[in-house]
């Protein structure tokens, strides 16, 4: 059957360029918009993906004029951009920069904001067309989704688009997700809403759909038949100095397995979409994630840890209770990991554990499948003492690529089979550098396309999953302590160990 060559009439090779429009960042001060945000926007225009129509506006506290917003997207864009610097790209886009100073609290600071925008769309051209990029704490999102709305900034017609971005964390269980999901679809529909995932951004996790979805060697083994486990793996080495304010109280399960790992369980578990249309790819993400279930009991399925002092490589460093700005006796988990499985007949009585932990061993982020062992082997058994589990491993960063580990004869005269790996690896099969995640989700927002954007649903699920393990950690006392360097607490070794498996360590 020949296939249609183009489902919407666009070659999806070429990229696409945003239309004219604001992008107004809330939260400007903040390191998220120093470190990403503001980085990724020179590098969208370095690349050429901005119109000339564009204008990028701060909103903050602070005492600025335009050209102190200009100095510090400046300073932001020389540390922190991807791509080279280039005078006449900065000129031009520089002169689309704009900062409005107030609080969220202030009426006149939003009717300043608007008489901006309304400037900006006759001086730069930018059409009416704004994004509001809530780079904030979420306890600000109604204020601010109210004063956009007094303002009229929401009102969006046929010609004109308003959309809203919001950061993570979606809420701090499910009852607060519902309600913060109705607050901001009170303003904004949620066709306007942008919730960012930015491991969903990373071109390794699209890569999970090209593996599954466009080979034939995969799928016929991606199932309970052949995969005794699967291990999704987010370790981190660094600690939380300086971050106290927003993670003290919010701890590793809400920071990362509420969103990135239950995105990356989804990705992994669903089904074919019937196309890359958003909707046909979240309906199937909201499948899988309909289908997920704790393993019981929470107890011995569950493990979560705080790292004390230790050695992070030559360097000695500071337990979280000692870190600034924690509490004494925070009971914050610095570490995390749950075991699931997924109610479906591709999946049934296949264990996926998720982990996360701050002061690792090692910064990786990878999705181990680990096959069960071949049914029978036709050797002495001394000739596969050394032989493990088939295992596939998408490392999604960093050293990014895809390793496929199997046994193979140990050159020479007698037999004896050892693990191999097979290597993908990004930097050595690619000349193109992969763009940050903030570019392409940025460029998406600007572009209205939602693919790669949580909705509602799958929000409010995750909460549903991740509740009932919070609620039983909230009564069960301290989280075991781990040296830092280490690789989590011995509870969590013991929870796998309990069913004869063990992490993997990368
Ligand atoms: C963020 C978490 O979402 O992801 C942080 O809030 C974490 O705690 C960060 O450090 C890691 O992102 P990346 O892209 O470096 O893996």
């Amino acid at each position: 059957m020949p296939r249609n060559p183009l489902r919407d009439g666009r070659d999806k090779r070429l990229p696409r360029i945003a239309g004219p429009c604001s992008l107004v960042i809330f939260g400007v001060t903040g390191d998220l918009a120093r470190r990403k945000l503001m980085p990724a926007v020179y590098d969208l225009a370095n690349r050429g993906l901005l119109p000339p129509g564009f204008a990028l506006v701060g909103f903050a506290r602070r005492d600025w004029d335009h050209e102190d917003f200009g100095r510090i997207v400046h300073d932001a864009v020389r540390a922190n951009s991807r791509t080279e610097f280039r005078e006449d790209v900065w000129e031009r886009l520089s002169e689309g920069f704009r900062f409005v100073q107030g609080t969220f609290d202030d009426d006149a600071a939003f009717d300043q904001l608007k008489s901006t925008l309304d400037d900006l769309d006759t001086q730069r051209g930018t059409n009416g067309n704004h994004a509001f990029y809530l780079s904030i704490p979420p306890s600000a999102f109604p204020v601010v989704c109210e004063q956009l709305q007094r303002s009229g900034l929401d009102q969006r017609s046929d010609s004109r688009w308003r959309r809203v971005v919001i950061e993570k964390p979606f809420g701090h269980d499910l009852e607060s997700a519902i309600e913060l999901n109705r607050i901001v679809n009170q303003v904004f529909p949620e066709d306007s809403v942008f919730r960012i995932d930015h491991y969903l951004g990373k071109e390794t996790v699209q890569n999970i759909l090209a593996l599954r979805f466009a080979n034939q060697l995969f799928d016929p083994i991606w199932n309970s038949h052949y995969v005794d486990h699967v291990q999704i793996t987010m370790a981190e080495d660094i600690g939380l100095g300086g971050r106290a304010g927003y993670y003290d109280g919010i701890g590793a399960a809400r920071d990362v397995i509420q969103n990135h790992l239950m995105q990356l369980l989804a990705l992994i578990a669903m089904e074919e979409p019937v196309s890359f249309q958003p909707r046909e790819l979240q309906a199937e993400k909201i499948k899988v994630l309909s289908a997920v279930r704790n393993i019981l009991p929470h107890s011995e399925n569950t493990a979560r840890g705080q790292y004390g002092p230790g050695w992070q490589g030559s360097e000695e460093v500071v337990g979280l209770l000692e870190e600034e700005g924690f509490s004494k006796d925070s009971t914050t988990e610095t570490y995390a990991a749950i075991a699931v499985e997924v109610d479906s007949r591709r999946w049934a009585g296949v264990p996926f554990y998720l982990r996360t932990g701050k002061r690792l061993g090692r910064r990786v982020t990878e999705i181990a499948l680990v096959f069960k062992r071949a049914p029978h082997l036709p050797f002495d058994q001394t000739m596969t003492d050394e032989l493990g589990q088939n295992a596939l491993v998408i490392r999604i960063q960093p050293d990014e690529g895809v390793t496929l580990r199997f046994g193979s004869k140990v050159p020479g005269s007698g037999m004896e089979v050892r693990d191999v790996n097979m290597d993908f690896s990004y930097g050595q099969a690619f000349t193109e550098s992969s763009p940050e995640a903030y570019e392409r989700l940025i460029l998406d927002v600007l572009l209205g396309e939602p693919s790669l954007f949580p909705v509602n649903d799958e929000v409010e699920l995750s909460w549903k999953i991740l509740d009932p393990v919070l609620d039983e950690w909230a009564k069960s006392g301290r989280p075991d302590e781990y040296p830092a360097g280490g690789w989590g607490p011995a509870s969590a070794d013991e929870m796998m160990n309990r069913t004869g498996r063990s992490w993997r360590r990368p």
